[in-house]
């Protein structure tokens, strides 16, 4: 375990350049995306590829999205179909992950898909993302940036909170305006929603001119534990008010602690969501929380939030994976 602090990296040419030669060593370097902050590592490099998970302290070896500057460059890892054409064409870059065949002789590590035929792939919006990647010149696998059953970094304060000396360095891009992680699809045996994220799913169904199904496939979406970003506080959902002790994290206009959009906003409540839970949480009293929409990003804040209020020993148990 690396002893030495975690090198704070700003957004120019030199903090471009030392992040890209880390990650080109074999070292880790958190990065910042549209979504959330990643941990990347070479995902060519299985001994950084083990860095990861050992960073993290992650129970068991879940697949990795695998980070792509442009969709020419995903294409050389993945075999593409009409569908997952059309939703790259659609939506890359930004806050789509696919899960496509893996192409054979791809390099790959395969710890980063724990075996399976499939990776996941991404090609992330933000700048700053995009120049690394392009500087680094390798597929960068990266979970997000946090300790393993914790709540996502959305800023690299957070990085550091959880896994400073853990890792090489933080690359800052200041706040991720997302704000919760990508959408994940995989287009076979039919499109499917695996996880909902920061591309609304009504989005992609548009695209493709179907509805998505969800979790079928016999895929199971490896790493989606029951409990998962999750706080210290215990965190109760669906609040109208504050029970005496706890702090209300509110949405739409209302008395609150925190809220995370009083226009009632889902955009705006994503990209404030892990950041008001680190908030309250460092505040040590239970969470309550209102209730938030279903619809467009509201389905990802609302899994998010299922997450971080289910039982923990699901988590220490690891009883999905
Ligand atoms: O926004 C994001 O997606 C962030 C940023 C850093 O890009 N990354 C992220 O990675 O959220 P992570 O490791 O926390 O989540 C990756 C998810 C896991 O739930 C895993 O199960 C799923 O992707 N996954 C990866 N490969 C897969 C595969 N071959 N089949 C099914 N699911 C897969
Ligand atoms: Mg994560």
């Amino acid at each position: 375990m690396p002893v030495a602090p975690t090198e704070h990296l700003y957004a120019d040419t030199a903090g471009l350049s030392r992040a890209a030669d880390l990650l080109r060593s074999g070292a880790l370097v958190a990065l910042p995306t549209e979504t959330v902050y990643g941990l990347g590592g070479d995902a060519t490099d299985s001994t950084a590829v083990a860095r990861i998970f050992e960073a993290k302290g992650r129970p068991s070896f879940n697949p990795l999205i695998i980070h792509l500057p442009d969709a020419a460059e995903a294409g050389r890892y993945v075999e593409m179909d009409d569908d997952a054409r059309r939703l790259a064409d659609a939506f890359w870059p930004g806050a789509l992950t696919l899960v496509l065949p893996l192409k054979p002789d791809s390099g790959i590590a395969s710890l980063v898909t724990a075996g399976l035929p499939t990776v996941a792939v991404r090609v992330p919006a933000h700048p700053l993302a995009r120049e690394l990647l392009r500087l680094t010149g390798r597929p960068v696998a990266a979970p997000s940036a946090n300790p393993s059953g914790r709540i996502s970094p959305t800023t690299a304060q957070h990085v550091l909170d959880g896994l400073d000396g853990r890792i090489a360095a933080v690359l800052d891009g200041g706040p991720c305006p997302v704000g919760v992680e990508s959408t994940i699809v995989t287009t076979q045996p039919e499109p499917t929603l695996l996880r909902p994220g920061g591309l609304p799913a009504e989005a992609i169904e548009a695209c493709l001119g179907v509805p998505l199904a969800s979790h079928g496939g016999g895929i199971n979406a490896p790493g989606q534990m029951s409990s998962h970003y999750a706080p210290d506080a215990a965190i109760r959902l669906q609040a109208d008010a504050a029970q005496p002790g706890e702090s209300l994290l509110g949405f739409g206009h209302m008395d609150c602690d925190l809220n995370l959009s009083p226009a009632g906003d889902l955009v705006e409540a994503a990209a404030n969501l892990f950041s008001a839970l680190h908030t309250l949480d460092a505040a040590g009293k239970p969470i309550a929380v209102a209730p938030i929409p279903d619809h467009g990003l509201g389905r990802a804040i609302n899994d998010r939030l299922r997450r971080a209020a289910a039982p923990r020993d699901a988590a220490e148990g690891g009883t999905i994976l």
